[in-house]
């Protein structure tokens, strides 16, 4: 049940995926194989390896779910750097930008494609919620990505639309993977829901942070451009305070800093200062910590043995604390 354990698990199993994968071209194959293993902190399938363990399960059931969620979340990640324009992730070259566009769109699309085929090695008795769930998710995923590239070029997004998209984006997919591991544990009463509702505050947390990261954090650690949110105009929670507390003079230095055309570090610089001054990083913080305390409600509503309660708790508290 150690962590250490069950991350080293699911580095086997992508190993084992990559080396068995052949999709008759090495066109896909080659990027798909350098994604998986720049990096990548496996979150995602650790919750669903966790899931199963808190209820009992037998791990050996969750180990291809896992992989399908680590699968389907490098698919989402392939294509949204395309839409975000991003150069950079986990330190190395997007696949759009080491390959081209048409190869990153056909990888993540036969990342998804896989992320199905592995879920089809579920038992009989939970194939159907497992699917269920997971494409749900999926859908939700896609509605999530398209409000916020709405969102790029709009100026009155509220908090509460803000919170609705990355619930979408982000927050559901953490949700489906701890669903699925309870499943997997044949756990299918109110305990899959609720643990579902842990991971979906978690969800809204994480993805706050990943806001925070992208203009605070340390470039080489975070692995992504700082300030890449700026340069796109996303309506980030920073972003949104700082509209938000601006008095008008701020607000038209903000607006000029959206509309015209900047040299992006410029551009970055700049909003910084202005986020410096509004102080909105503290008050980013502050809606992080209360996602999270939903999560402990959540977390403390399942009642579930000390040992496993402190394990899923110490996961969360490290995703709350990490540089990366
Ligand atoms: C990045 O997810 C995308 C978001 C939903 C914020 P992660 O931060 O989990 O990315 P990796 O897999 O560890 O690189
Ligand atoms: C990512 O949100 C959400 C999905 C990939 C579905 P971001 O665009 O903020 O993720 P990063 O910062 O590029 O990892
Ligand atoms: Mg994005
Ligand atoms: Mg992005
Ligand atoms: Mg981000």
């Amino acid at each position: 049940l150690q962590l250490s354990l069950l991350r080293q698990r699911i580095e086997n199993e992508i190993d084992n995926f990559n080396k068995e994968l052949s999709l008759q071209t090495d066109q896909l194959n080659q990027p798909i194989q350098y994604f998986l293993k720049i990096g990548g902190k496996r979150m995602r399938p650790i919750l669903v390896l966790m899931a199963n363990q808190v209820f009992s399960g037998n791990i050996e059931k969750a180990i291809k779910p896992a992989l399908a969620i680590e699968l389907f979340h490098n698919f989402t990640l392939m294509h949204d750097d395309i839409m975000d324009k991003a150069s950079l992730r986990r330190g190395q070259s997007t696949v759009h930008t080491k390959w081209n566009e048409n190869i990153a769109i056909l990888c993540g699309d036969a990342l998804m494609i896989e992320s199905y085929r592995l879920l089809e090695s579920c038992d009989d008795a939970i194939y159907k919620l497992v699917m269920k769930s997971f494409s749900k998710t999926a859908s939700e995923v896609c509605i999530g990505q398209q409000l916020d590239m709405d969102f790029e070029n709009s100026t009155n997004v509220s908090i509460e639309q803000y919170l609705e998209m990355i619930k979408l984006k982000t927050a559901v997919l953490l949700g489906c993977a701890m669903k699925i591991g309870a499943y997997t544990a044949h756990i299918t009463d109110e305990r899959a829901n609720l643990i579902e509702q842990f991971a979906i505050a978690l969800g809204v947390s994480f993805q706050i942070d990943d806001d925070i990261l992208d203009c605070f954090g340390e470039e080489e650690l975070v692995g992504k451009l700082k300030g890449g949110d700026i340069v796109a105009n996303k309506k980030t929670l920073l972003m949104l305070l700082a509209i938000q507390s601006a008095d008008n003079n701020t607000k038209a230095k903000i607006d000029a800093l959206m509309n015209n055309q900047y040299e992006p570090t410029q551009k970055v610089g700049a909003m910084l200062e202005i986020y410096e001054q509004l102080e909105v990083r503290i008050k980013a913080e502050a809606y992080k910590n209360s996602y999270f305390e939903s999560a402990k409600h959540a977390l403390n509503q399942l009642q579930l043995p000390t040992e496993q309660y402190q394990l899923l708790l110490a996961f969360a508290e490290s995703l709350m604390n990490r540089k990366f």
